[in-house]
């Protein structure tokens, strides 16, 4: 499936993408990748990978409607199959989505619906929530929103700050965004209402926990798992 990936900054999902992608069985070919910031880290990546690259800076329209048309026409003069957002901070409206419906892809450092928006890891230490992670969705018009493809789960240790929980969650976003591609340019997932049916998934059978229910660190107890 011919994809493009739309970036803003350091694009290391987009490398993941790119990486997986170089697989000869991988079901999605990245045609071109595409950035709003012209200096973005990502995009000199690429090209110095020999992707075709372009700069669409939203900066240069009157608006997000000139801005959209312009990108809409560069993906469609590539002949554009499914477009991978990857850290592309603009928000797209109903005018793009409902021309791209079902085939444009994002992901986010939280598991959706909870924090959708910006400085997630700061939230959830907040918070004091235990796991974390990241999500794979299908893109509606609202920000963070649409059907889910895939997640994966990290565990929020006390010692975390925002930088150190980011690079965990980082790490499974570069695994999860290219197992959920592969779902999706394989033609595996089939979207009902706000859920995402997926041929062949096999899910975890068991919960995790977090403190984990083994005897705790040495000397603060000798409860087995049972007792706790
Ligand atoms: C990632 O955390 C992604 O989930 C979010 O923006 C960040 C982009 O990072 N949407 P990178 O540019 O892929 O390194």
């Amino acid at each position: 499936m011919k994809t493009a990936i739309l970036i803003s900054g350091r694009g290391s999902n987009m490398r993941a993408l790119l990486d997986a992608a170089s697989a000869p069985s991988y079901p999605a070919e990245i045609i071109c990748v595409i950035s709003n910031e012209p200096n973005s880290a990502g995009l000199e990546w690429a090209s110095n990978a020999g992707i075709e690259t372009d700069i669409i800076n939203h900066r240069d329209y009157d608006g997000r409607t000139s801005f959209e048309d312009a990108l809409h026409k560069k993906l469609i003069s590539v002949d554009v199959e499914l477009i991978c957002l990857a850290g592309f901070m603009r928000l797209l409206t109903e005018h793009f989505v409902s021309k791209w419906q079902d085939r444009i892809i994002n992901i986010h450092p939280s598991l959706l619906p909870s924090y959708k928006g910006l400085n997630t890891h700061k939230r959830v230490l907040v918070d004091g929530v235990k796991f974390t992670g990241c999500t794979v969705h299908f893109v509606r018009s609202e920000m963070d929103d649409g059907p889910i493809i895939a997640q994966a789960v990290v565990p929020v240790r006390p010692e975390d700050d925002p930088d150190t929980l980011a690079a965990r969650v980082l790490a499974a976003e570069h695994e999860c965004y290219a197992f959920a591609l592969r779902l999706v340019a394989c033609g595996a997932t089939t979207i009902v209402n706000r859920t995402v049916e997926i041929v062949g998934a096999i899910s975890p059978e068991t919960a995790l926990f977090n403190p984990s229910p083994k005897p705790l660190v040495d000397g603060h107890s000798t409860k087995t798992e049972n007792e706790l």
